[in-house]
């Protein structure tokens, strides 16, 4: 394995998956494995401010992980809620930025208000931009787009894509250069779909609760080999 890292992605987003086989794998309520994805999702988030990342976006909840038992989404967000509100200060003294993606109208209120306030408390922060996609969808979030630039009043003329980009739900935020998937299955399951034209895209068998600092330094230097040609050629 090469020695340095010279190429570090800007934004790294992970499809954070496997967390149900990772507990089933033990007898072990699914639960019990988003429990353990907690302690996976705390170790990347120092593995991305030690590498310097500028962003990392997680995702967290998809707009069809409403389709699970009611008692798996309940337990899913007071997850969320009790470690959002145990970890905010913590992000904040680290001056990490912390934002979220998705509907979050549609959240219990609860998780809405310490999403609020850790999202207004750590607003000025100048480190990681962390971000959590919960409630996201990439074609919702494209028909969100589309919705908005129709109420605006832009006329068909006025649509291009930098129109399309400007109405997502965070505009400002760079494109993926690197989508990390783990758990086994190869596919984008509706993760940023606009954002990740010309992502590089890791995918590793490991699932999400065993994930940690070796796992992410191999996707580091797996994505610095990669030769990204935007459809141009390389400049040599
Ligand atoms: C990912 O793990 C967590 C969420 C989707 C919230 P899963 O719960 O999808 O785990 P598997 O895919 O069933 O193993
Ligand atoms: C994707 O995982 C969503 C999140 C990690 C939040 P899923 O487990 O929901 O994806 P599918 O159903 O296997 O495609
Ligand atoms: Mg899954």
């Amino acid at each position: 394995m090469e020695k340095k890292l010279k190429i570090i992605p800007v934004h790294i987003g992970i499809i954070m998956d496997g967390n149900g086989r990772w507990a089933e794998k033990r007898n072990l309520p699914r639960i019990l494995g988003h429990k353990e994805g907690i302690k996976a999702v705390r170790r990347t988030v120092k593995c991305a401010d030690k590498y310097k990342i500028k962003y990392l976006t997680l995702y967290s909840f998809s707009t069809e992980n409403w389709k699970r038992p009611k008692e798996e989404i309940e337990f899913l967000f007071s997850l969320m809620e009790k470690n959002l509100k145990k970890e905010g200060e913590n992000l904040h003294k680290n001056n990490v930025r912390v934002r979220f993606s998705g509907r979050r109208w549609e959240l219990p209120s609860n998780l809405c208000e310490i999403m609020e306030y850790v999202e207004k408390l750590t607003e000025k922060n100048t480190g990681l931009n962390l971000i959590f996609a919960i409630n996201y969808g990439g074609r919702r979030e494209i028909v969100d787009s589309l919705k908005k630039i129709i109420e605006k009043g832009y006329k068909v003329e006025d649509i291009d894509e930098n129109l399309i980009s400007k109405f997502l739900y965070l505009p400002d935020v760079p494109e993926p250069d690197l989508i990390i998937r783990t758990s086994g299955e190869k596919r984008i399951s509706n993760f940023l779909l606009w954002q990740s034209a010309y992502s590089e895209f890791y995918f590793t068998r490991v699932l999400w609760p065993d994930f940690d600092e070796k796992e992410f330094l191999k996707a580091l230097y797996e994505y610095q080999r990669r030769k990204r040609r935007f459809g141009g050629v390389l400049v040599k």
